[in-house]
Formats: C-alpha cells, sequence, structure tokens
C-alpha cells in the first residue's frame, strides 16, 4: 500500500452493525457481540491515527434503538460508560479529543456527567477527533438546529432579512456537528446497504462503502482496505471532470 502518496480522508465516518449476528453465530447473547465491538472501537481509533485521519466518529446507538429491550440498552450505555472510564488515559496520551453528539437529554445523569468529563479533559487534543453518535438521528439533528434558527429569529426580527438570506454552509452551525468538517468516507458493516436515518444533512457528498464484515471483526486490516478503497474513488461534486 503507498500510503505516502494516498489520498486520505479527512473525516471517516462508521456505522457499527452486525454485532448481534457475530454472537448469535457462536451460540452467545447479543451483549457478547457489543462488548467485543469496543475491541473493534479501540483498533479502527489506532488505525484511524496511524493512516492520518483527523475525525473518526462512530453511529453507536441511534434515536431507533431506544426502542430495543431494556436490557440492551442498559448493557449498551454501560459499555459506552466503561469503555470512557477505561480509555481516558489512552486518549491523553494519543492526542485523541473525545466527543460525544447526540440527543443528550435521553441519557443517564451519571453517563452525562462521564462523557462531560471526558470531553473536557480531551478537548485541546488534536491528533484525531473521535466522535460517538450517542441517541443520535440525522431527522432529530436537522429538526433541532431548524428550531434552533427559528428561535434566533423570534429573539431578532430586527435581524429577519440577514436572517432569511441563509445559506447550506450557514445551517451548519446549527447542527450539532458545527465545526465538524463533513464525513468524506461512510462506511457500513455487516452487509445492510442503508443509513438508518444517520448523518442525513452532512453525508450529502459522502463517499459510500458497505463491507460484509461484521464489526467486531472489522479490525486495522480492514480499516486500511477501506482507506484504499476511499483512495481509488472519483469525487466529481456534480461537476465535469
Ligand atoms: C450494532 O449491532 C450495534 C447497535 C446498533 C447498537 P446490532 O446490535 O444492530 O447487530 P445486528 O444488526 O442485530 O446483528
Ligand atoms: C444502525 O444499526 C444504528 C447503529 C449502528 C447505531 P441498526 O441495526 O439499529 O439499524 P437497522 O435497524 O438495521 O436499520
Ligand atoms: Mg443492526
Amino acid at each position: 500500500m503507498e500510503t505516502d502518496t494516498m489520498k486520505v480522508p479527512v473525516h471517516v465516518s462508521i456505522i457499527m452493525d452486525g454485532n448481534g449476528r457475530w454472537a448469535k453465530e457462536r451460540g452467545l447473547e447479543r451483549t457478547a457481540g457489543h462488548a467485543e465491538g469496543v475491541e473493534s472501537v479501540r483498533a479502527c481509533t489506532e488505525a484511524a491515527v496511524e493512516c492520518g485521519v483527523k475525525y473518526l466518529s462512530l453511529y453507536a446507538f441511534s434515536e431507533e434503538n431506544w426502542g430495543r429491550p431494556q436490557s440492551e440498552i442498559d448493557t449498551l450505555m454501560g459499555l459506552m460508560f466503561k469503555s470512557m472510564i477505561e480509555e481516558l488515559s489512552a486518549f491523553a496520551d494519543n492526542g485523541i479529543r473525545f466527543m460525544v453528539l447526540g440527543n443528550r437529554s435521553r441519557l443517564s445523569g451519571e453517563l452525562n456527567a462521564a462523557i462531560d468529563d471526558c470531553m473536557e479533559k480531551t478537548m485541546e487534543n488534536r491528533t484525531l477527533t473521535l466522535i460517538v453518535f450517542l441517541s443520535y438521528s440525522g431527522k432529530w439533528d436537522i429538526l433541532q438546529a431548524a428550531k434552533k434558527f427559528a428561535a434566533e429569529m423570534a429573539r431578532h426580527p430586527e435581524r429577519g432579512e440577514e436572517l432569511m438570506a441563509l445559506e447550506p454552509s450557514g445551517f451548519d452551525r446549527y447542527l450539532v456537528t458545527s465545526g465538524i468538517p463533513d464525513p468524506d468516507l461512510i462506511i457500513r458493516t455487516s452487509g445492510e446497504m442503508r443509513l438508518s436515518n444517520y448523518l442525513l444533512w452532512q453525508g450529502a457528498y459522502s463517499e459510500l462503502l458497505f463491507s460484509d464484515v461484521l464489526w467486531p471483526d472489522f479490525r486495522k486490516r480492514e480499516f486500511r482496505a477501506a482507506m484504499e478503497t476511499y483512495a481509488k474513488r472519483d469525487r466529481r461534486y456534480g461537476k465535469v471532470k
């Protein structure tokens, strides 16, 4: 692999899917698949740093996932809590800025406090920004952005004309991803070919890559192979080359 001359994506995003099927194949509980998936997060984070990717974002829990059995929700939130505490020193050692984005009002007070602590302690790090989308959905994000915009209009009627001149690039700042570049590449594991309400606005021009590998088996080798695939893509943005 010619890593030196390769086109490296600035922002890679992953829809981490297939934990349940990975566990089922082994006759294990779905929760075992989620626990193994944490190892893939670690491996892909390391690989992203090694490849020179600046933003790695992971779809960990959708707004729709609140419809799963409470025991599975508790396991997933518990894993999030535990991993964050365990990884904090590794984030500091490796220059990783950690962020959680999503509808945080639905998370427990304990989890929110741990997230705030981890975000605050890593906010100066710049080697890699690791974003976990938790209780997130694309439609929710666009709607909360629209509500913020409407509230600003109501607060500042004298600026009505200026605000109504809003362009797509200006709308970005109302989204929870404000300040974060749009994903260059969105990977979905486990063979499913849908976005499941993920980054609907921000992914407007992302390259899409669907892998049959189940998330717990998606490690450094698979991540590097995805970087090679991306390097061969021709991004035209509607223009003629
Ligand atoms: C991804 O794996 C994890 C989450 C969506 C939280 P799944 O739990 O969706 O696994 P499958 O799709 O049932 O195999
Ligand atoms: C998408 O996976 C959400 C995450 C990976 C967090 P799901 O397994 O929930 O998606 P569907 O139900 O197959 O669309
Ligand atoms: Mg799934």
